[in-house]
């Protein structure tokens, strides 16, 4: 029941400096930081990163935002930590997205603007989207030795 997920705080949110107040929203639910590196991708990497989304119409802006500055990527362990990370980060579309998730706190953006502009949706965060999609990212993004074992006061008051 305790998962690992992957969280990419994305070059708007870096550029924002948004890092601290996203960062945040984790740590309040108790959800406990197991790796953490700030890291500037390239074009074949993003490819590697977004496979399942490489033939989509979107994909070429999003490549494009997604190399267009660092990110910092992050592991984050807890109780159903695939679902409970998504719930906090909230829907694709800021626009649609409910207000308390960081994507509608942060962001208003729609799919029909986007697409009118030619760019893609600024959405802050990325979060792995099921448990598989968890554990390959994570093993893309990080070494087993980037990823630490220790315990927080949360394990005894809150876990
Ligand atoms: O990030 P999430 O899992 O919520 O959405 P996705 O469907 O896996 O798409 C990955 C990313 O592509 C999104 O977060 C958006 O930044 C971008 N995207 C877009 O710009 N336009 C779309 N129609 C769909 C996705
Ligand atoms: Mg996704």
């Amino acid at each position: 029941m305790i998962e690992k997920t992957l969280v990419l705080i994305k070059p708007d949110g870096v550029k924002r400096g948004l890092i601290g107040e996203i960062l945040k929203r984790f740590e309040q639910r108790g959800l406990k930081l197991v790796g953490m590196k700030m890291v500037w991708i390239d074009k074949n990497f993003a490819k590697k990163h977004y496979s399942a989304h490489v033939k989509k119409g979107f994909y070429k802006n999003l490549e494009e935002f997604i190399t267009s500055g660092p990110v910092v990527a992050m592991v984050i362990e807890g109780i159903h930590a695939v679902e409970i990370v998504r719930k906090i980060v909230g829907s694709t579309e800021p626009k649609s997205a409910e207000i308390g998730t960081i994507r509608a706190d942060f962001a208003h953006v729609s799919y029909d603007y986007a697409d009118k502009k030619g760019i893609t949706i600024k959405n802050l965060i990325h979060a792995s989207g099921t448990s598989e999609e968890a554990a390959i990212e994570i093993n893309l993004w990080f070494k087993p030795e980037e990823i630490y074992d220790y315990k927080t006061a949360h394990e005894e008051h809150v876990f």
